[in-house]
């Protein structure tokens, strides 16, 4: 956030009363399709009088001036439900009232209009500012406030809220998503009945593994991927999260979405900002489909690192060779990751730690210097003969954690956090390093400068943290224990910042034993995450799905591997093939027919992967519908589409109605031709070939369903415009 001086402050609360407010009293953020309105009260407090689809005339803001809500509540005043906020004063005093100061309109870009409202405690010298960042185009928002103050002790946050919203539907239907490790996503839509649901987590070094900081909202009634009124929000942090979604009695329902109240008191020094993480959302009246796109577009355009540029195919060696491989095995496979025809080889766990190797997952971690035995010629080597066999190399990095069996245990036993006077608690054999301390944020930025620095031909990392938070102290914030979440996570970002400043480029996977920082807090700094170490395709559908709702395909790392002892070749890389292609398999292993397969699926993936990274999605059947899952992605002029069919454990004789596209232009001819195809494997697509009007495609559909269909088969349709 800039600082303004106060003749610019002026001369921007000049603007921002010419333009944004419709008068004195009401405050106006808007978006091309999506409008929240905010009045003043006479009071002073400012309420939220509105929020949907924006007013075609400007005139009719003025009749939005209700009350009944106000925008950020605050603790220990008259309201009797959930607070945004909650302080207590120097003085013991446990409430805080917030009135109206003046609003701050700035654009940023073409598209994006930031609008701040500072408000003000009119007997304690507390400031709150609501900051509502308006991005035109992408109809999504995303709202975060600042807190100061001017008390003579710390003022004490318990709760400190991104931001609130209010709504008044006849009903209201919530979508969580929640599973576990190599069960990530699961969908789950249920309406909400009076009283408080809490969709929240508290694993510390990560938002999700049990439930991920994402939820759709349907108003008024259950909407699917076409129809009905949905909210699809999101918060962008990696570590506790809460969404409390509140009704009351007169059927009221507020959305609080922030930080994790518990356990998260935070002391808040005089002349200090706490700036709260961004709560990102959008608003659709046609679907979560159009709400899916909005969020597609605007990650791509300002959510990730270099969401508008290309990435990489890959071979990765982890669930290959595991922690077993020397350097010259490594190069052996350089040689099959050219013969895939990817563009770069990963390295994964293992290749580090010398006191106590890295040979398996009990030891070595916090040692970052090449293992002798395996890397005799270091990874300087490795950098060195990937690029002679014309492919790069990329590195996995698990920065933020120590093995007890390592140098770095042994060295900087204050560097870790773990109770005092408690045995230690083990996840995956392994504790978390101390991030609230400045040290060990340098020490861990220091792990990926060194790397880079001595081998700049790295072309990309994989970041991975495997375990949560357990018998967590900081030996570093010593009494403010309370903090140490959210410590921990500004920690992190601080070491991404400078990670991100020095290599602003470097492709990135976020990876935590899977899916678990699947967020946009960390994904800013990232180009790709990794969604499940699942990787059989059956469960990637749903995984993938799910992920699919709020993250562009571009994000999701999708790898081709032998975890599926059913799956064909073919089935494994169609499913791949809607995310960011990549392989995690022994070629050696494979037969010449799917070594062949798989060379043409990714020249096919590279002609295509410009509509699939870059294209709009719509998702057409969904797999907690039918005994299938069929998506589409359509590029920007609607000149070309791909689209993904995939059967699952389908049954004898099952049937299914042919399928609508959708995003086409009606107006135009379509060539329709089936791609990916492996000798042996039978289609049940038999219109290849042909040509229809998109509305054609749209009102009468294609049958992708011809014959008997085999469960686990799939294709791939290229759609082209004549
Ligand atoms: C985690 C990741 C895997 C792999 C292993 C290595 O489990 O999710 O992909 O990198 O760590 O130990």
């Amino acid at each position: 956030m800039m600082i303004l001086k106060k003749s610019a402050v002026a001369i921007l609360l000049f603007c921002s009363v010419s333009a944004y407010a419709q008068n004195d009293k009401q405050i106006i953020v808007q978006t091309r399709h999506v409008s929240l309105v905010l009045t003043i009260g006479k009071s002073g407090r400012v309420y939220q009088s509105y929020f949907g689809k924006r007013l075609l005339n400007t005139a009719d803001y003025a009749q939005l001036n209700s009350t009944k809500h106000e925008a950020y509540i605050t603790g220990g005043m008259e309201d009797q439900f959930e607070p945004a906020i909650k302080v207590t004063h120097a003085d013991g005093n446990p409430s805080l009232e917030l009135k109206y100061i003046n609003t701050i309109s700035s654009h940023s870009g073409d598209d994006a209009t930031e609008t701040v409202i500072n408000l003000k405690d009119p007997k304690y010298p507390v400031e709150v500012a609501l900051h509502y960042q308006a991005f035109d185009k992408e109809d999504v928002i995303k709202a975060w406030t600042e807190i100061k103050h001017d008390e003579k002790t710390p003022l004490l946050l318990t709760n400190y809220a991104s931001a609130m919203l209010h709504f008044d539907a006849k009903k209201y239907w919530l979508t969580h998503y929640h599973g576990d490790w190599a069960w990530e996503m699961k969908m789950q839509e249920d309406e909400l009945t009076t009283g408080n649901k809490i969709i929240d987590s508290k694993l510390g070094t990560r938002a999700d593994m049990y439930e991920a900081p994402l939820f759709m909202l349907a108003l008024n009634k259950q909407a699917d991927e076409t129809n009905g009124e949905v909210v699809a929000g999101s918060l962008a942090w990696t570590g506790n999260f809460q969404f409390q979604f509140e009704m009351d009695e007169h059927n009221s329902l507020r959305v609080i979405s922030g930080i994790n109240p518990v356990a998260s008191e935070y002391h808040l020094d005089a002349g200090k900002t706490f700036t709260t993480p961004a709560f990102i959302f959008t608003y659709s009246n046609q679907g979560k489909g159009q709400a899916s796109r909005n969020l597609h577009k605007w990650a791509r355009e300002y959510g990730i690192t270099d969401g508008t540029k290309p990435r990489m195919t890959l071979l990765n060696n982890w669930e290959n060779t595991g922690f077993k491989f020397d350097e010259n095995e490594l190069v052996a496979l350089f040689d099959d990751a050219t013969k895939l025809g990817v563009d770069l080889f990963l390295l994964d766990d293992g290749w580090f730690a010398n006191k106590y190797p890295r040979d398996n997952d009990k030891a070595g971690l916090g040692d970052w210097e090449e293992n002798k035995a395996k890397l005799p010629h270091k990874v300087e080597y490795l950098v060195k003969q990937a690029e002679t066999k014309g492919i790069k190399f990329g590195i996995w990095l698990e920065p933020e954690m120590v093995n007890p069996k390592s140098e770095l245990y042994e060295k900087h036993p204050d560097w870790i956090l773990k109770l005092p006077n408690r045995d230690e608690n083990y996840q995956r054999n392994q504790l978390v390093l101390d991030l609230t301390n400045p040290k060990v944020q340098d020490y861990v930025y220091s792990i990926v400068d060194n790397m880079m620095t001595n081998n700049p031909g790295i072309a990309y990392i994989k970041w991975d943290c495997n375990r949560t938070m357990s018998n967590t102290y900081s030996p570093y914030l010593k009494d403010k224990q309370s903090q140490v979440y959210v410590d921990y996570t500004l920690g992190l970002y601080h070491v991404l910042d400078k990670v991100r400043a020095k290599y602003p480029h470097l492709l990135m996977m976020l990876c935590s034993g899977g899916g678990g920082r699947t967020e946009y807090g960390a994904l800013k700094y990232f180009t790709e995450f990794w969604p499940s170490d699942n990787t059989d395709p059956l469960e990637r559908v749903f995984i993938q799905w799910g992920y699919s709702n709020f993250f562009p395909s571009i994000t999701i790392s999708a790898h081709v591997t032998q975890w599926s002892k059913t799956a064909s070749i073919k089935y494994r890389t169609d499913v791949a093939m809607m995310g960011r292609l990549g392989y995690d398999i022994n070629v050696k292993k494979m037969s010449d027919a799917e070594v062949q397969f798989s060379k043409q699926a990714i020249k096919n993936y590279n002609r295509l992967n410009n509509v699939i990274w870059y294209g709009d999605l719509y998702r057409l059947i969904s797999p907690y519908d039918e005994d299938r899952a069929v998506l589409m992605y359509v590029n920007d002029t609607k000149s070309k589409a791909v689209l993904f069919n995939y059967f699952l454990n389908v049954r004898y004789k099952a049937q299914f109605n042919t399928v609508k596209l959708q995003g086409l232009d009606p107006q135009k001819n379509y060539k329709v031709e089936e791609t990916n195809m492996m000798d042996g494997i039978k289609s049940n697509f038999n219109d290849s070939g042909k040509v229809y009007s998109g509305d054609y495609l749209m009102t009468v559909g294609l049958n992708l369903s011809a014959g008997k269909i085999l469960p686990q088969t799939s294709n791939v349709i290229e759609i082209t415009q004549q």
